[in-house]
């Protein structure tokens, strides 16, 4: 046996570890980085009921953490007892855990920064004629003088971890840490709008904002300075959502810009975060996230603050309550209008606008001048209402499960198969069609906005929402062929066959099994109008094999496909009359704003960002 694990020679003595030693352990978790001094203290001032709080970061935090707050200031006589472990003014009573209102509880913080830095804090109450200044080094106090002050406390921290070089060498890169520190103090910041806060950087200004702004100005002020926001408001059984998310143009591909609180404090719960994303539904592309703050309020007895010592992490106890109220008002404030004007569309009044002359290109192999999917364009507007109404009814989305979470670890089991009202607005102006783009885009006027509709997504997404729903039903137009094709098919493909073969004859594909290897197609979907149907059925089966394989029911992935290989292309020209029904469709669809694959089929271009750009406001 090695000495080392042989039983010592003396008989060890259990002995309370030193104050010093047992405040630089908590701060090893209170004070992970930079970043949570900042929370803390910054807590603190909102604690002690400031309404202003300035926070002015060097070097990341390492070289100076200075807030300023102009709260009730700590008397004389108690500022040492602060710095001691386990002093607070905010708990006193054992049942007071439960109902945690005030962002600080356990009396921790100020001797776990004091321990592992150089800290000095000058305060003053309103009662008392003059501050006081105290110091401490590495938890111990250097000095302790009166010391002239308006009423409030400052607190500067310099040196962070410098008696804790690992700490201090696992810090990040400069700019990580910063990152760190701004995320805290945009989330303190949103958390209290009606607190002024600044925050500077190196000397720089980040952010200076008024006290008293209400959270419609504060969001977009500090996540996406000019733009508008969508308010979320709502509540369900116990749970109350508020706040304010971005538009889904706004999306970025990380979770930077959300911003969650429970009960006021900023927390980081993954099941909260996918309850935002679950809200947008297909209005995103996947991979991007929403940005945007969202306030969620609860019974104070059904959170657990007290999980980590950061207390970012909580523990909710009906977690999927919450999970549901959350994602379900987002989808509710997200409602078509919210995020793009609703437009009732009606065709263009006549066909006389550019290139309306030039017969439609030939595209999938035939001349056409029908855009497939949505009948003969009408001659007049009567018609086409007669042709789209009444409005679709929603189709059912045999995918469309409540999101699933599991209780335990809080893990999404399902994703929630999102979608988007009903169009409606009967009485906005109809858009006019204005123009074409690159070959791709379709130009609109809608009001004084300009908006710019890609005609494949549009058109995708019409005839995804028109299959799924013909699926359901009655089945899909097929056009019988002439001639039957026969289709090799390998072993893989055969199986999907079969196992697809009466979804995909609802959705227009008339076949059977010829022999063991090959399908006779019979028929294609109407809407492929004269492509090869050889190429239309494999190229389809090919989608649908990679699709279920990514996680789609067969139907879906069938509509998607299906959409997607049929819908008109970038370069395919489409008369005036074509481009208006093709929009008037898309008005009517349930999901408008986004084709099967969440991309976007519009995009508008308000007077008010040209005015912007031309120096016009
Ligand atoms: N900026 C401030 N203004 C007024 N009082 C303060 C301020 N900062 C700290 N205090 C006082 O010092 C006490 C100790 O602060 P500390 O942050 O260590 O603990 P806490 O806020 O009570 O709990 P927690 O450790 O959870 O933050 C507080 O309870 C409060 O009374
Ligand atoms: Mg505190």
């Amino acid at each position: 046996m090695s000495s080392e694990l042989s039983a010592p020679k003396t008989k060890p003595r259990i002995r309370p570890l030193p104050e010093r030693l047992i405040n630089k352990i908590a701060a090893g978790e209170v004070v992970e980085r930079p970043a949570s001094v900042v929370k803390e203290l910054v807590e603190n001032a909102l604690d002690a009921g400031a309404a202003r709080i300035e926070i002015a970061i060097e070097r990341s935090g390492t070289r100076l953490i200075k807030i300023v707050d102009n709260g009730c200031g700590i008397d004389e006589d108690q500022i040492e007892i602060a710095f001691s472990r386990h002093a607070t003014s905010k708990l006193s009573e054992l049942k007071d855990l439960d109902y945690i209102t005030s962002y600080g509880f356990r009396g921790e913080a100020l001797p776990s920064i004091a321990s592992v830095s150089r800290l000095r804090m000058v305060s003053r109450t309103a009662d008392s004629p003059a501050g006081t200044e105290v110091i401490f080094e590495g938890g111990v106090l250097q000095s302790k003088k009166p010391a002239a002050a308006p009423v409030g406390t400052t607190v500067e921290v310099e040196n962070l971890f410098f008696n804790t070089p690992a700490r201090r060498k696992f810090l990040k890169a400069e700019t990580t840490e910063a990152r760190h520190i701004s995320r805290v103090a945009v989330a303190l910041a949103i958390a209290n709008p009606l607190i002024g806060f600044s925050y500077s950087l190196n000397e720089r200004s980040v952010f200076s904002l008024p006290a008293g702004l209400d959270l419609a100005q504060r969001v977009p002020a500090l996540l996406a300075p000019g733009r508008k926001f969508v308010a979320v408001s709502g509540s369900m059984g116990a749970v109350a959502v508020s706040g304010y998310v971005a538009p889904p143009e706004l999306a970025q591909n990380s979770r930077n810009s959300q911003y969650i609180f429970v009960n006021g404090r900023f927390v980081q719960s993954a099941v909260l975060a996918h309850a935002l994303v679950a809200g947008y539904g297909e209005l995103l592309p996947k991979g991007l996230y929403p940005a945007g703050a969202l306030l969620v309020t609860v019974d104070p007895a059904e959170v657990d603050v007290n999980v980590h010592p950061a207390k970012t992490e909580i523990r909710l106890a009906r977690e999927r309550d919450v999970h549901d109220a959350v994602y379900r008002i987002v989808k509710e404030a997200l409602r078509g209008d919210a995020v793009i004007p609703s437009l009732p569309v009606r065709a263009a009044p006549t066909d006389v606008s550019h290139g309306s002359s030039a017969p439609p290109r030939d595209w999938g192999g035939r001349q056409s001048n029908l855009i497939p999917g949505m009948g003969a364009p009408p001659a007049d507007s009567s018609a086409l209402k007669a042709l789209y109404q009444p409005p679709p009814a929603p189709y059912e989305d045999s995918s469309a499960v409540e999101p699933r979470v599991d209780p335990g670890t809080g893990e999404i089991l399902s994703e929630p198969a999102p979608s988007s009202p009903p169009a409606d607005g009967a009485d906005a102006a109809a858009p006019e069609l204005l123009g074409r783009l690159g070959g791709l885009y379709l130009l609109f006027q809608s009001g004084d906005d300009l908006l710019v509709v890609d005609q494949h997504a549009a058109h995708e997404r019409v005839l995804f929402e028109q299959t799924m729903r013909q699926m359901d039903k009655e089945g899909a137009t097929s056009q019988q062929l002439l001639m039957p094709v026969n289709v090799e098919l390998g072993p893989e493909q055969m199986t999907l066959f079969e196992e697809a073969r009466s979804l995909l004859a609802q959705s227009g594909f008339l076949a059977a099994e010829f022999g063991e290897r090959a399908v006779r197609v019979e028929g294609i979907p109407a809407v492929f109008g004269g492509r090869s149907p050889e190429k239309a059925f494999r190229a389809i089966l090919d989608d649908v094999a990679s699709l279920t394989r990514s996680g789609y029911d067969l139907k879906k992935a069938i509509a998607q496909s299906l959409a997607c290989r049929a819908a008109v292309m970038a370069g395919d020209r489409l008369s005036d009359r074509e481009a208006s029904a093709l929009v008037e469709a898309l008005f009517k669809c349930e999901n408008r704003f986004a084709c099967p694959h969440g991309r976007p089929t519009i995009v508008r271009i308000n007077r008010r960002q040209l005015d912007r750009q031309f120096g016009r406001s």
